[in-house]
């Protein structure tokens, strides 16, 4: 397992769920740690459980869809604390409705955090790292990025671009022969609220994941530089489900429930 001692962590998204759970562990750990998040109450408080376990965790206001916003943040960073050693594209949102009920601004926003940040922190940070041969780019992907579900196009394209990016972005490197390292996470549905009232059919197979259990076990597998984590492993068998003829395969996912688990959402209460 890496040490992250005095490394500089940032995590987009990071004042609220798993981020924040993962910003305290890496804080814990000795990382100083760097947030972004929207909400100032939610920045302070941040900074303040930081500073009463005596680690460093520094709140920035960052909007991931707004590209000028993230460059600017981005320098800042750099200016304050350093060159980034592991980055961890975080930040999300989920609309929650089917296409027609969705709103253009909506879909627009679900694209512009969930996929195209994750190009405007990798331009800002991923230069320093390669001049370094040395760091670590994360995306926290979903589920919904390996298979479209019912009431999350708008998400479930979002996540398979994240997806996508993230893949290219892992060969970009292997062919530079660097020693930046990625991880991808790919977590089903987990309790923090942003989807809350989602249902699953088989919890054994398909458990609602544990917020605090998902961010360490994603801490772990970015410590142990490893590739990809998919949580539950049940979820990996969409990969070898998609080689069955498609009637066969829209049958199963039917019978996992999968494509009804939207049915009573409601999303985080204001
Ligand atoms: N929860 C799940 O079931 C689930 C399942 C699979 C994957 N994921 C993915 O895991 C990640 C974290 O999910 P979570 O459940 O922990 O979410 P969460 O509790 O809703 O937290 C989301 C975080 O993103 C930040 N954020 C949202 N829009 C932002 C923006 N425009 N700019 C900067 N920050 C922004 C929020 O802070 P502010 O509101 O203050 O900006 C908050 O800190 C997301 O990428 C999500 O898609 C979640």
């Amino acid at each position: 397992m890496k040490s992250v001692k005095d490394k500089i962590v940032l995590i987009t998204g990071g004042t609220n769920g798993i981020g924040r759970i993962m910003a305290l562990d890496f804080a814990e750990r000795g990382a100083k740690v760097v947030v972004w998040g929207r909400n100032p109450e939610a920045l302070r408080e941040m900074e303040e459980a930081g500073r009463s376990k005596g680690r460093f965790i520094k709140a920035m206001g960052c909007d991931v869809s707004d590209r000028a916003a993230v460059y600017r943040a981005a320098d800042q960073v750099k200016k304050e604390a350093g060159p980034v050693d592991i980055l961890i594209n975080n930040a999300g949102v989920v609309s929650g409705a089917t296409i027609l009920d969705t709103p253009d601004e909506k879909i627009a926003n679900t694209i512009a955090v969930n996929t195209l940040a994750l190009f405007w922190t990798t331009k800002a940070f991923l230069p320093d790292m390669l001049a370094r041969n040395e760091g670590h780019l994360v995306t926290i992907a979903s589920a919904a990025g390996i298979l479209g579900v019912t009431g999350l196009a708008d998400y479930s394209a979002s996540k398979f671009g994240a997806f996508g990016y993230h893949e290219a972005i892992t060969m970009e490197l292997q062919k530079k022969k660097t020693a930046v390292k990625t991880t991808l996470v790919c977590p089903y549905y987990i309790d923090t609220g942003m989807f809350e009232g989602v249902k699953t059919r088989f919890p054994l197979l398909l458990p609602i994941l544990k917020s605090e259990n998902t961010a360490r076990r994603i801490v772990k597998a970015v410590l142990n530089n490893r590739r990809l984590l998919v949580m539950p492993s049940f979820v990996r068998n969409i990969f070898w489900l998609r080689m069955l003829p498609a009637s066969l395969f829209d049958g199963t996912i039917g019978f996992l429930g999968i494509n009804s688990t939207m049915d009573h959402f409601t999303g985080r209460k204001q």
